[in-house]
């Protein structure tokens, strides 16, 4: 069960195009780290994606969200999204549905430079790139709240609603200072647009000046989101913690995952704390090169590496990150990141480093 019992069940939903092909590596680790820890982990796979909508019109299926959180400790999550489904319905209806009805509130992106040769920015080292975003995910202007008029005619209008409530503002900020205080961490940057979503981030504005109060041992400030842009590849070592509404974390942790090595290396979490959590490695279904073979898979084995923590399970979790540190030290890495390894070579490198790390603590 959650938080550091001895067992955990965990569905697996790969999805579509390279989550299909990353995801086995992230369980086939998982399956060496706890077994090796004598901690058993069951995995039940899901086919929910883009074939079965295609095949059966099912996206989410009925009872499906349930199950996960009656029956399931936390989700691992591959990606969704194919050009045979232009609409991305079958992406909405499943991703954003279990983001909104297992209400995980939090989504968690860190940005960790891993090794100094991976950031595009001049002069960087690992110390100045560790941060963490916490991106709203249950609000925003993802709720689906709008539509369209006139459609197809030249007056056509077409309306999109940010959506934010104060619970829902509140409970992230506090999270993300919350967070700050327990791990020992500085700062909290706060980033919106109020000076020009004047109503929906005037609510962001007047919730941080509040909860902020509370936190007089932690340093906050807020940023613009264009300043924050700016400012986080100018310098990245002024920041420890960024709490964003739920767009703006989206875009902001893509342009983070690059600083620190691109997409193929970006964990993710989808948290609510206490239950069940999904989580799913930030890139998505990366169609141009799926079916290759040469998805990188340490962004889906550093999520694996996040469940488990969210498990209680913390130094498996950081057995599974020192075999990620370990195959950038060699290099044996997939094209994205300059090497001529293969998705499954990474795994199963991956799997052989935590197998004979294993034996050498049992021998010590
Ligand atoms: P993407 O993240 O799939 O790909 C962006 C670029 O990064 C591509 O060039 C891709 O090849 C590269 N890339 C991504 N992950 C990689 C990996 N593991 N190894 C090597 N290279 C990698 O974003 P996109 O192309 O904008 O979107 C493709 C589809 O995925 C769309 O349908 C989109 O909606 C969906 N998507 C889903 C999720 C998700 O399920 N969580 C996240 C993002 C995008
Ligand atoms: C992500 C993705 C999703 C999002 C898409 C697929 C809806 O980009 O998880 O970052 O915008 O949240
Ligand atoms: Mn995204």
């Amino acid at each position: 069960m959650r938080n550091g019992g001895l067992k955990a069940r965990i569905a697996v939903i790969p999805g579509d195009g390279i989550g299909a092909e990353v995801t086995p590596q992230a369980v086939k680790v998982l399956k060496a780290v706890c077994s090796s820890a004598e901690r058993p982990l069951e995995f039940v796979e899901f086919d929910w994606g883009a074939d079965k909508y295609l095949r059966e019109g099912v996206t989410l299926p009925p009872g499906g969200v349930e199950l996960l959180r009656e029956e399931f400790d936390a989700i691992l999550f591959g990606a969704l999204g194919d050009p045979r489904v232009p609409s991305n319905q079958h992406a909405a209806d499943i991703l954003l549905g279990l983001r909104f009805k297992l209400d995980l509130y939090v989504n968690a992106r860190p940005v960790e430079l891993l090794h100094d040769r991976l950031t595009p920015l001049r002069d960087r080292t690992e110390k100045d790139i560790r941060l963490i975003v916490f991106r709203e995910n249950t609000e925003g202007i993802y709720v689906g709240v709008g539509g369209v008029f006139r459609q197809g005619t030249p007056d056509e209008i077409a309306v999109q609603e940010d959506v934010n409530s104060r619970k829902g503002v509140e409970r992230i900020i506090r999270y993300a200072f919350e967070y700050a205080r327990q791990n020992g961490v500085r700062r909290v940057c706060m980033s919106d647009k109020s000076n020009a979503m004047t109503f929906a981030h005037g609510l962001w504005q007047r919730v941080f000046k509040e909860v902020r109060q509370e936190y007089a041992d932690i340093d906050s400030r807020h940023l613009y989101i264009d300043t924050l842009a700016m400012e986080i590849v100018r310098d990245p070592s002024q920041f420890d913690i960024i709490v964003t509404c739920n767009l703006f974390g989206d875009i902001i942790s893509d342009l983070g995952a690059q600083l620190a090595g691109g997409l193929g290396l970006a964990p993710s979490g989808n948290i609510h704390p206490g239950k069940t959590s999904l989580f799913e490695p930030v890139h998505g279904s990366a169609p141009n090169i799926a079916g290759k073979g040469i998805a990188n898979p340490l962004g889906s084995v550093l999520t694996s590496a996040m469940m488990i923590e969210f498990l209680g399970w913390k130094p498996q979790a950081e057995v599974i990150r020192s075999a990620v540190r370990a195959a950038l030290q060699e290099n044996y890495v997939t094209p994205d990141l300059g090497g001529n390894k293969n998705t499954v070579a990474v795994g199963d490198w991956l799997v052989n480093f935590v197998g004979k790390n294993h034996l050498a603590k049992q021998l010590k």
